[in-house]
Order: C-alpha cells, then sequence, then structure tokens
C-alpha cells in the first residue's frame, strides 16, 4: 500500500526510521556494555524527540492500518528501555519489535 505523504510530514517518517535503526544499534552496544540505564536514556531520547519533531495533526494524515502496526511497536521499545526487565527478556522484544519492523516495510512504502 503506497502512502502519499507532504514533504514534510515525509521529511519527519523518514528521519523517525532512520532514527530508530540508530536507536537499535545503539541498544545492541549498551546491551554488550551491560549498561541499561544508558539504554533507558537512550530510548527515552528517541521517544521525546519524536514528539518534539512530529509535525501538528499528522496521525490523521496516516492510513489506521500504518497507525496501528505504529503503535504495537509500543510495549517493545517500553520493556526495552525498563532496566527492570530482564535481559533474556530485552533481546526477545528487541527480535519481536524487528519483525513490526519488517512487516511493516512488506506491507507500506512511502511516496
Ligand atoms: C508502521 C510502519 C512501519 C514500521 C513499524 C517501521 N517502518 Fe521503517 N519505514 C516504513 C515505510 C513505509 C518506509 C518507506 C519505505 C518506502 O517507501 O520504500 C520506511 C523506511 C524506513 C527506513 C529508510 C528511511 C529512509 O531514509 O529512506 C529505515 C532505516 C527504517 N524504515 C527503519 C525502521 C526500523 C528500524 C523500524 C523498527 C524499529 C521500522 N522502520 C519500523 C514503515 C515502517
Amino acid at each position: 500500500m503506497v502512502i502519499e505523504l507532504s514533504s514534510q510530514d515525509k521529511a519527519f517518517v523518514l528521519g523517525h526510521m532512520r532514527g530508530m535503526l540508530e536507536a537499535l544499534t545503539d541498544t545492541q552496544q549498551l546491551l554488550l556494555d551491560g549498561d541499561r540505564e544508558a539504554l533507558k536514556a537512550r530510548i527515552t531520547q528517541l521517544q521525546s524527540r519524536e514528539q518534539d519533531e512530529r509535525p501538528q495533526g499528522m496521525g490523521k494524515r496516516l492510513p489506521t492500518a500504518f497507525r496501528v502496526m505504529a503503535q504495537s511497536m509500543r510495549p517493545h521499545w517500553q520493556a526495552i528501555g525498563d532496566p527492570e526487565t530482564p535481559e533474556t527478556d530485552v533481546r526477545r522484544h528487541v527480535v519481536d519489535l524487528m519483525r513490526v519492523c519488517n512487516a511493516c516495510h512488506q506491507t507500506f512504502a512511502i511516496r
């Protein structure tokens, strides 16, 4: 399904996509380092940047199916950023999260 977006919305969505890939890379590094507090801060940074930069009313311009899939990432980011989540569970959430990334990329394209 192709989603048509304005150049501003498109720049935000693709920028956030790259930001999520960077956050996942840092997640792997911080898990290797065993620094769960830094991981928490890193996920918080991703989320607050998204909130700050999101164009006004953009949610309404996206198809519901896209929004639902985007929202299904939320519990995974939440668990990954929680220092109380056991590490095995964090790793499982990372895998499940990346399956959402891939499922959405197989379903949608942006023009
Ligand atoms: C709700 C749907 C959805 C989810 C979930 C999603 N993506 Fe995307 N992503 C897209 C779409 C649509 C594009 C544009 C692809 C296209 O048009 O060919 C994209 C593009 C990208 C790009 C390329 C950005 C660019 O500059 O062109 C990256 C990197 C990316 N996604 C990473 C991720 C990662 C990592 C995750 C999971 C943590 C993720 N995405 C989750 C829909 C999604």
